[in-house]
C-alpha cells in the first residue's frame, strides 16, 4: 500500500534500474536527524550513516573507535527521517571482521534497532562469503573498496588506492567478487577516475564514487564537507557548495555582541 502524498521510497531495486538507465545516484552522509530530513526532503537518494560520524562529529582523528551501540544510536535518528531516501547504516570498525556469524548478529542490530534498510562495510574478497551470508539473511549489503578508512593503521596513509597495476587488478577482482557474493552497490573512494570506469563496465551492480571520478554510477560526499562545516581538512574530491562554518562563527559572533551590548533581547523580544 503508498500513502497518498508520500514520495516512493528508493529501494536497492530503484538503485539497479538506475544504473540500467544510466541515471546518476546520489549519496550523502547523515549522522541525526535534523540533517536527515533536509537532505532527503532535498531529493537525495541514498542516505549513509557513515562511521566517518566518528571524525565529523565525534571529533576523532580515524573512523576506528566507532562503537556498534554508536551506529545503532545515530542510524535509528537518521532513519526515522527518510521518507524517501534508503538508508545505509555502516559497519563500523572489528563489527564484521571478526566472523560471519559476528557480522550477521551486528547488521541484523543495524536493521532492527537502527531501522537501517541496508549495511555498508570495506574489504573485497575476503568479505565476499560475509556477504553472502548477510544477504542470504536479507540484509542487503554496500561493499567499499579503494581506500577503506577503517585500515588507515595497516596502511598509514589516506593516499589513493588502486595507482599501479597490482592495486588495479586486485580492486577489479574484489569488485567482481563482491557483486557475485550479492552485495547490490559498490562505494569506490579515492581511486584514478579510469579504474572507477572500468569497475563500473565490469559489474552489474552500481558503483558509488567518492574521489573516483566522474564515470561511476553515483556520487556520495560526506555532507559536512560538502556544506562547508568541516574544515579540519579538505581532500581534492571535495566540492564545497557552502561555506556554512564561516556563517554559524559570523551568527554567533554577532549574537554575542548584541548580547554583551545590551541590543538582545529587544522589546518585541521579550513578554
Ligand atoms: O563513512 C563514510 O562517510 C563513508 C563515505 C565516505 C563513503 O564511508
Amino acid at each position: 500500500m503508498t500513502v497518498a502524498g508520500a514520495p516512493s521510497k528508493v529501494t536497492t531495486a530503484t538503485l539497479r534500474q538506475m544504473k540500467a538507465r544510466r541515471e546518476r545516484i546520489t549519496a550523502l552522509t547523515a549522522y541525526d536527524h535534523l540533517f536527515a530530513a533536509l537532505l532527503d526532503e532535498a531529493g537525495v537518494d541514498v542516505l549513509l550513516v557513515g562511521d566517518s560520524v566518528a571524525t565529523v562529529v565525534q571529533g576523532r582523528d580515524t573512523t576506528v573507535p566507532v562503537t556498534m551501540d554508536q551506529m545503532v544510536y545515530h542510524t535509528e535518528m537518521v532513519a526515522r527521517a527518510a521518507r524517501r531516501a534508503l538508508v545505509v547504516g555502516d559497519l563500523p570498525f572489528l563489527s564484521y571482521q571478526v566472523g560471519a556469524e559476528d557480522a550477521l548478529r551486528n547488521a541484523g542490530r543495524l536493521l532492527k534497532e537502527g531501522l537501517a534498510e541496508a549495511v555498508k562495510l570495506e574489504g573485497g574478497v575476503e568479505f565476499a562469503p560475509t556477504v553472502q551470508r548477510l544477504v542470504a539473511a536479507g540484509i542487503p549489503v554496500m561493499g567499499h573498496l579503494g581506500l577503506t578508512p577503517q585500515s588507515i593503521h595497516q596502511f598509514g596513509s589516506y593516499r589513493a588506492r588502486g595507482t599501479d597495476d597490482a592495486e588495479q587488478r586486485r580492486i577489479l577482482d574484489d569488485a567482481k567478487a563482491l557483486a557475485e557474493a550479492g552485495a547490490f552497490a559498490i562505494v569506490l573512494e579515492k581511486v584514478p577516475a579510469a579504474l572507477a570506469q572500468r569497475v563500473t563496465a565490469s559489474i552489474a551492480v552500481p558503483t558509488i564514487g567518492i574521489g573516483a571520478g566522474p564515470h561511476t554510477d553515483g556520487q556520495i560526499l560526506v555532507t559536512h564537507d560538502l556544506l562547508g562545516l568541516f574544515t579540519r581538512f579538505r581532500p581534492r574530491f571535495v566540492r564545497r557548495y557552502k561555506q556554512l562554518g564561516a556563517e554559524i562563527g559570523e551568527a554567533v559572533r554577532a549574537y554575542c555582541r548584541d548580547v554583551q551590548g545590551g541590543a538582545f533581547p529587544a522589546a518585541d523580544e521579550s513578554y
